[in-house]
Parts: structure tokens; sequence; C-alpha cells
């Protein structure tokens, strides 16, 4: 393993933000970001509610490569000063993954540095790592717009799944609600500001899967029952935020429900006396202050300790991609430049995918289908 810090370019461009980064360091972190630029495409989207498939891939093409060169001159470097360029090489939207992937790729080749294709949800998983220096094993809580999951993060590329949502992702139920609550795109930040004036015990809202076995969520009944509300009602100022209130008051319920059955799991293969146990929220919906203060009392009950980056790198970010690159990196892991973008590629099997990405054998071509739909505003 080389003992000096390594220093990567990361790009993003998954969905519908087109993000390049510069860090620098080494595992387990934390790492230092010399630069982060973000362009939010929302209100590109905004009118149609959702993420647009199509104009996000041409509005990722536009920008790119003006936000490439930014984060390099914010960082004071060349191309020619990084040790490896890394881009999200899936899961998302295929033709935004493509354009990240192609540019990281030319850079790459341009520069003779090597390439390390990210999976999008490892760069999430990492993240606390980039912000915090976790240890491995941790019990990571991945929870993002297409995303929610439980799982054992013991090693780079080595990810067990403890339970998972068996419908909506949190973040699509938290987008979801809010087109219910004529709330705009995206739905998790609205909902959690209006919350803050709103009486959470207003509406008797379901908490699905609370006491059952395992780490398994589901959402999808929730989000039935505040339409089942917002059909009988006018939903206006304080209903809004009532309903926003109650609904946010539930995902955090089931939240600690969940995780709590997951730390018992947890604990069972991992608490060694002496053994520090921790959780790690990643995603964009652990952006969340009730989540995240939620999870705080239940850490505290349970003897964990609790471990959240900042909102920043919470939501989709170029900094965890470059943090990804380098830890790749540091364990040997490169991609070749004829390494396919992948519209699905899940966090459990990483290994096994890594190995054919990095080399062993080429990965099976995607279907050009989109990862989710869960942001389309057809659906
Ligand atoms: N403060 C918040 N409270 C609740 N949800 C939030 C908050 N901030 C962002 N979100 C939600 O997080 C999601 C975006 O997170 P993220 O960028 O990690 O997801 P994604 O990249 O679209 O999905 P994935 O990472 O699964 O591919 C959206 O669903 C958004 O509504
Ligand atoms: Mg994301």
């Amino acid at each position: 393993m080389p003992a000096k810090a390594l220093t990567v370019l990361g790009i993003e461009t998954s969905c519908d933000e087109t993000a390049a980064a510069i860090v620098r360091g080494f595992p387990p972190g934390p790492g230092e970001i010399l630069s982060n630029v973000m362009f939010s495409q929302i209100a590109a989207h905004q009118p149609y509610g959702g993420v647009v498939p199509e104009i996000a891939a041409r509005a990722h093409v536009e920008l790119l490569d003006g936000i490439i060169s930014q984060a390099l001159s914010e960082a004071g470097l060349t191309l020619g000063d990084v040790d490896a360029v890394a881009a999200t090489a899936g899961p998302g939207l295929i033709g935004g993954v493509m354009v990240g992937l192609v540019s990281g790729k030319a850079l790459a080749l341009a520069s003779g540095k090597p390439l390390v294709g990210v999976n999008h949800l490892e760069a999430h998983a990492l993240s606390a790592r980039l912000a915090q220096g976790v240890a491995f094993p941790f019990l990571l809580l991945l929870i993002s717009g297409g995303h929610c999951q439980l799982m054992a993060a013991e090693g780079v590329g080595c990810y067990r799944l403890y339970g998972a949502t068996i419908d909506d992702a949190v973040g699509e139920a938290f987008d979801k609600t809010a087109k219910l609550l004529g709330l705009p795109y995206p739905g998790g930040p609205q909902i959690e500001a209006a919350a803050r004036s709103g009486n959470p015990k207003r509406y008797p809202l379901p908490r699905p899967m609370i006491g059952r076995e395992g780490a398994d969520f589901s959402f999808s009944g929730l989000k039935t029952a505040i339409r089942l509300i917002a059909k009988e009602e006018t939903l206006t100022g304080q209903a809004v935020a009532d309903l926003a209130a109650s609904f946010q008051a539930a995902v955090v319920d089931v939240m600690v429900d969940r995780v709590a059955s997951a730390m018992r799991e947890f604990r069972t293969e991992f608490g060694g006396v002496n053994q520090e146990l921790t959780l790690v929220a990643a995603g964009g919906v652990a952006a969340n202050r009730a989540i995240r203060q939620g999870l705080e009392g239940l850490a505290g009950r349970e003897g964990y300790r609790l471990s959240v980056p900042p909102p920043a790198l919470c939501t989709d970010n170029g900094a965890m991609v470059a943090w990804a690159g380098v830890e790749r990196l540091a364990v040997g892991f490169t991609t070749p430049l004829d390494a396919a973008p992948r519209a699905r590629w899940p966090l459990q099997g990483l290994e096994d995918s890594v190995h054919l990405l990095s080399g062993l054998g080429t990965p099976p071509l995607e279907p050009a289908t989109e990862s989710r739909t869960s942001q389309s505003p057809l659906k």
C-alpha cells in the first residue's frame, strides 16, 4: 500500500447533479476536500415534478467540462497533479452515467492516469470515512432517492445486506408525498421545512414493518394513506405542515425500529470485547434532521457511535466519488478504459462486479433502461 496521500479527481453525473471534486487522503480517512463543485439541475427539472433523463443527460454534456476545470482550478492543480480519475460508472440514469464515465475515460487516457469506475452507492457508503475516518466494519444505513438498505460494510467492495425496502425507497416516499402535498421537487427538504411548523400527531399514519423480524422496510402503505387523506381533504396551509410533520414522524419511527433490528444482528456478528460499534447513515435522506435525531437517540440507547456526513456530503456530490476513488486506488482496484456504464449495479456482490470492472472479465452490457423510475415524471 502506498504510504503517501492520494489525490483523486471525482466526477458525478448519475442523476441531476453535475459535479466534480478533488480529494486528497488515504484510507480510512478523513480526507481533505480540495475542491467540490456542484451544479444542481433542479430548476430545469422542476416544471416536470421530477428528473427527466434526457434533459439531465444533455445538461451534463453542456456543464461537465466547465465544472471539471473549475474543480481543478479551485484546488490549484492540473490534471498532471492527480493520481487517478474517478467517475461514477453506475447505478443511475444511463445517459448521465455515460457522459461522466466517458469524460473520465478521456481524461484518464489523455493524462496517462488510471481510471477508477465508482459505484455510486459505494461512494455514498464511504462518505462517512471521507468526513470522519470511520473504521470497518460498520453498520450502514443507506437512505437515498433510489435506495433504502441496511448493510454490514466490512471493507472496500464488501457489503452484506441485512434488509432493504420491499417497495419504494425512502427518498422516493419523501418526493411522492411532497407531490401529493403540492410541494415542489425535490420533496425531502420541502417536507422537512414544512414539518417544522406542523403537528406530527394530527394525522395518525401507519408505521409499516415496525416490530417485524429482520431489517426490511416498506413505504408504499404510508404513501397510500397520504393519498387517501389528500383525496378527502383540501390540503392547504396548516394541514400541509401537519401532514408533512406526521409523515416525517412515521418515517423516523420506522427507521429507528428497522435500524434497531439490524443493530442487534450487527452486534451478534461484530460486537466483540472492545469493539466500538458504529452506525453510518448516508445518502440524501440522511441530511434530514429529524431522522438524524431519531438515530442519535437510538445509537445512544444501543451503545453505538453514530456517524453521519455533513448534509452537503449526503446528497450527490463529486467529493464522495473522488474519495471512493482514493479508497479503490489504495487497494489497487482500477478500471479498464472499455468498462461499460451500468444502469443497475447493486452494492451487495460488488466485490465480484468490481473484479469484472477491474479487467478480469467484461461486465455484461446493461440494457439501456433507467435504474429506477422513482423520479420519472411519467410515473
Ligand atoms: N432534508 C431532507 N430530508 C429528507 N429527504 C431528503 C432531504 N434532502 C434530500 N432528501 C432526499 O434525498 C434524495 C436525494 O438523495 P441522493 O442524491 O442521495 O439520491 P439519488 O442519488 O437521487 O439516489 P441514489 O443515490 O439512490 O441513486 C431525494 O429523494 C431527496 O428528496
Ligand atoms: Mg445518490
